[in-house]
């Protein structure tokens, strides 16, 4: 067992957890933020995305103690309580869903992507960069347009949408 202190959704967070512990299991397991999703175990799907230290990254891919004094935030915490981020709100809007399994990865990927292009997007980049984001449901038309729509309304107002 090993000592790990993170910063989750700003707030500390420790615990002693087995050295094989996957980031992602201790994110539901043991934090209980269940929003972060598994939807595989070959790490494709990119149902588990959260960010770290304010980037994208697969959290069944990282080890809990690996992430051991970093930032971390999940789908639960990328606006304030009863808020929505633009990207979910642009989701929403767009209709980037259906079964919902696969959003919470989207979202965190998104907004990363979004922040890395400065909102600058085009639609073969998002799809390019979705990549590592599997759906089931939605055939990505939807979840493209939000992102783009997200996207641009960045680059109206300016404003970073990344939470870190
Ligand atoms: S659960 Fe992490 S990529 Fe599928
Ligand atoms: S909305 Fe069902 S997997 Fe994407």
């Amino acid at each position: 067992m090993t000592a790990i202190a993170m910063v989750v959704n700003g707030r500390e967070a420790t615990a002693e957890v087995a050295d094989r512990t996957l980031l992602v299991q201790f994110l539901r397991d043991t934090l209980h933020l269940t929003g972060t999703h598994v939807g595989c175990d070959t790490s494709q799907c990119g149902a588990c995305v959260v960010h770290l230290d304010g980037k994208a990254v697969k959290s069944c891919t990282l080890l809990a103690v690996q992430a051991s004094g970093a930032h971390v935030t999940t789908i639960e915490g990328l606006a304030p309580a009863g808020d929505l981020h633009p990207v979910q709100a642009a989701f929403r809007e767009h209709h980037g869903l259906q079964c919902g399994f696969c959003t919470p990865g989207m979202i965190m990927t998104a907004v990363d992507m979004i922040a890395r292009h400065d909102g600058a997007l085009d639609e073969k980049t998002v799809r390019d960069e979705l990549e590592g984001n599997l759906c089931r449901c939605t055939g990505y038309h939807n979840i493209v347009k939000a992102i783009l729509a997200a996207a641009e309304s960045t680059r109206s107002a300016g404003t970073p949408l990344a939470a870190e």
